[in-house]
């Protein structure tokens, strides 16, 4: 089994009028990490529950690691979990306050009961993200930003995965700090694939592969990072890295978008006849790169 995920037609919705994610379908190879970009509240974290098994997808069909997660029981989704982590939004908010960090990093092996010696295990990972042993005594609000950050790393790596899901992993953390996070999670990526998910715009040519620029639920533009970067073709992706370059304020999601239009056609400054006539463009291959736009391949 060659991939780390494999999306179906999903569509996901906390709320049933609402969907947070549309007929999506993405596949993630193994070794070829993935960045999921996109403004707040594009459905990233989202689509992060979902590979992760904790939020069902209302329809469609997702494979985890070969594994439909949805469908088996529940023994098999605790093996299948121990084969992929994830690194959460908030490293604070991720650990347990009232216990100390050497439980929270050896949790996972008892959890998945994985026969490894657990000191030695831990010593290992701790060398890994540069930890010291100090930390394990102590509780999460005791350490620093970047320690915590490290110490959730160090977590998701406990198990010896596959495949690390990183949300926005950089994002509670200065600057200063920021750039070590990354060389950490780059210095992984030989024996592990990564699914990146970030706001970080300069960040992605490091950290992956692919990126998938998600908007309002729907895969906008899908392809090699370095073809993103050097020559976005849909216009939201064009908008996106111009306010990234600008420093811009977010893109703040258009709530008056007509439904079953293109979702950006409200702020779309190449918008044409066709867009206000058909419906919602089909995902198209444009020479190995997947775009939803009627202007693509013209
Ligand atoms: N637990 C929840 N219950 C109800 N709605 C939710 C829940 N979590 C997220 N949502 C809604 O789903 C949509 C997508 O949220 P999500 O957290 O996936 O966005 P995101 O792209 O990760 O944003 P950010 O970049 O701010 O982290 C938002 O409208 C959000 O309000
Ligand atoms: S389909 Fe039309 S409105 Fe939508 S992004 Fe493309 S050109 Fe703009
Ligand atoms: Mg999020």
């Amino acid at each position: 089994m060659n991939n780390c995920f494999e999306i179906e037609n999903i569509t996901v919705a906390w709320d049933r009028a609402n969907p947070v994610i549309r007929s999506m379908n993405l596949t993630c190879e193994k070794h070829s990490d993935l960045s999921i970009i996109g403004e707040s509240g594009s459905g990233k974290t989202t689509l992060a529950q979902v590979i992760c098994g904790m939020l069902k997808p209302v329809c469609g069909n997702i494979k985890v690691l070969g594994t439909p997660i949805y469908e088996v029981n529940q023994k098999e989704v605790i093996k299948l979990k121990s084969r992929f982590q994830m690194i959460f939004q908030d490293p604070l908010a991720s650990f347990d306050p009232s216990i100390k960090m050497k439980y929270s990093l050896t949790e996972p092996l008892l959890i998945h009961k994985i026969q490894v010696n657990h000191e030695e295990t831990l010593d290992s990972v701790l060398e890994t993200v540069k930890l010291s042993k100090e930390i394990l005594n102590k509780y999460p609000s005791q350490l620093s930003g970047g320690q915590r950050q490290r110490a959730s790393i160090a977590r998701a790596l406990i198990t010896n995965p596959e495949f690390i899901i990183a949300d926005e992993p950089t994002s509670a953390l200065d600057v200063s700090l920021q750039g070590h996070i990354i060389q950490l999670l780059d210095s992984l990526r030989d024996r592990i694939t990564m699914m990146f998910i970030t706001h970080d715009l300069a960040l992605i040519s490091h950290v992956s592969t692919y990126s998938a620029v998600i908007f309002q639920g729907y895969i906008m533009e899908y392809c090699h990072t370095k073809d993103l970067i050097t020559n976005p073709l849909h216009p939201y992706t064009k908008d996106l890295f111009d306010a990234f370059v600008h420093k811009k304020k977010g893109l703040s999601p258009d709530k008056t978008v007509p439904p079953g239009k293109c979702p950006w056609i409200n702020r779309c400054r190449q918008r044409m006849d066709t867009c206000d006539k058909e419906g919602i463009p089909e995902l198209k291959d444009i020479d190995g790169r997947m775009v939803r736009c009627y202007l693509a391949g013209r």
